[in-house]
């Protein structure tokens, strides 16, 4: 689209087949200032719009090469601010008023009367004015948006970074108590979340259950060294105590706004699909999407890495324990998928 004529003096663009009428046309308009070119041939017209960039045109309707409807829609498509004034003959008038509904923007009767023709110019320029302004706010309007959006999508990236560098700190911080799990939070929120997002899980929802994995364990921070560390089998009440570290790390959490869906899957990693886990003994979809794939993969992490207290095993042996607790311990619909995203995932030598 070509740029209005931004000088002070505006370009006229006269067509008419009559060379008389134009000839008239062009020294009145020349005589009022304005810049004028006038045509007899109407093809010729259109090829002239980019060098000579009109901003009001003045058209015969009837012309023998091209037609002032057919203009009008080749002058609307090279630039639809681009102002048009139809000259009709007395019987045209229907006419007329179709080509205003195409774009037109005033039509005059022949014979012409020239201060009729003035008076149409300088309305005509006024509503391109117009347009033009409203053309300019609205783009300046959008860069404005543009450049807010921008400026906000900055600031939160930033506040991502800042978010995500706090919680590796506070799954670091347990990492360095209870050594003997080192690296295992990081490494279940990333396959966690790999599988969830295999499940089509995405955006806000998926990074709720990252955060969710990578926390699960955050309330061990407040089970006594006694018991975290304890190298013997825990008593009864022991385990009572060590079992509170899931609502420990709900109430952690659930007050902090941007981790409250990650809350709810820490509050609930340790429940089983049958109803049998605990806290609460939530069953089956009552439990978080996010914590029902994480008890699978947590569980087979658990198995193929090896710790004080386990027997290492096999991807192969994990999974076949994983499918044997489908619909006990965990959910069925989500086994096998999660299985397939952790065989594709699991380093080579452990499977
Ligand atoms: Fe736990």
């Amino acid at each position: 689209m070509s740029h209005p004529n931004s000088g002070s003096t505006r370009n006229i663009l006269v067509v008419d087949d009559e060379p008389e009428i134009v000839a008239c046309v062009c020294e009145f308009l020349t005589g009022r200032g304005f810049n004028v070119l006038g045509l007899s041939n109407s093809l010729e017209a259109a090829s002239r719009l980019g060098s000579f960039r009109p901003d009001v045109c003045i058209l015969d309707f009837r012309m023998p090469e091209r037609s002032g409807a057919e203009l009008l829609e080749t002058i609307k498509q090279y630039d639809f601010r681009i102002e048009v004034i139809f000259l009709t003959a007395q019987n045209e008038a229907s006419v007329a008023v179709d080509l205003m509904r195409k774009g037109a923007l005033d039509f005059l009767l022949k014979p012409l009367e020239l201060n009729q023709l003035l008076l149409s110019i300088s309305r005509a320029l006024e509503h391109r004015r117009l347009i033009i302004e409203n053309e300019n706010y609205r783009f300046h309007l959008e860069q404005l948006v543009l450049e807010q959006t921008k400026a906000l999508n900055q600031a939160l990236t930033g506040l991502e970074h800042v978010y995500s560098a706090t919680l590796d700190a506070l799954s670091m911080a347990l990492d360095f108590r209870d050594q003997s799990t080192s690296g295992h939070s990081r490494r279940v929120a990333e396959l966690t979340a790999g599988a969830a997002s295999a499940m089509g899980i995405k955006d806000a929802a998926l990074v709720q259950i990252e955060h969710g994995a990578l926390l699960h364990d955050i309330g061990k921070l407040k089970i006594p060294d006694s018991i975290l560390w304890k190298p013997a089998k825990l008593t009864e009440d022991e385990w009572k105590i060590m079992k509170r570290h899931a609502e420990y790390g709900f109430e952690f959490l659930s007050n902090i706004g941007f981790l409250k869906d990650a809350a709810e899957i820490v509050y609930s990693h340790h429940e089983k699909y049958d109803g049998t886990g605990y806290p609460r003994g939530l069953q089956r979809d009552n439990i978080p999407f996010g914590a029902r794939v994480f008890a699978i993969v947590d569980t087979v992490d658990a198995m193929i890495y090896k710790r004080p207290y386990n027997v290492q095993v096999s991807f192969r042996e994990a999974a076949a324990e994983v499918r044997r607790c489908a619909g006990t311990q965990f959910d069925p619909s989500l086994v096998e998928t999660t299985l397939a995203y952790l065989d594709d995932h699991v380093p080579p030598q452990l499977k």
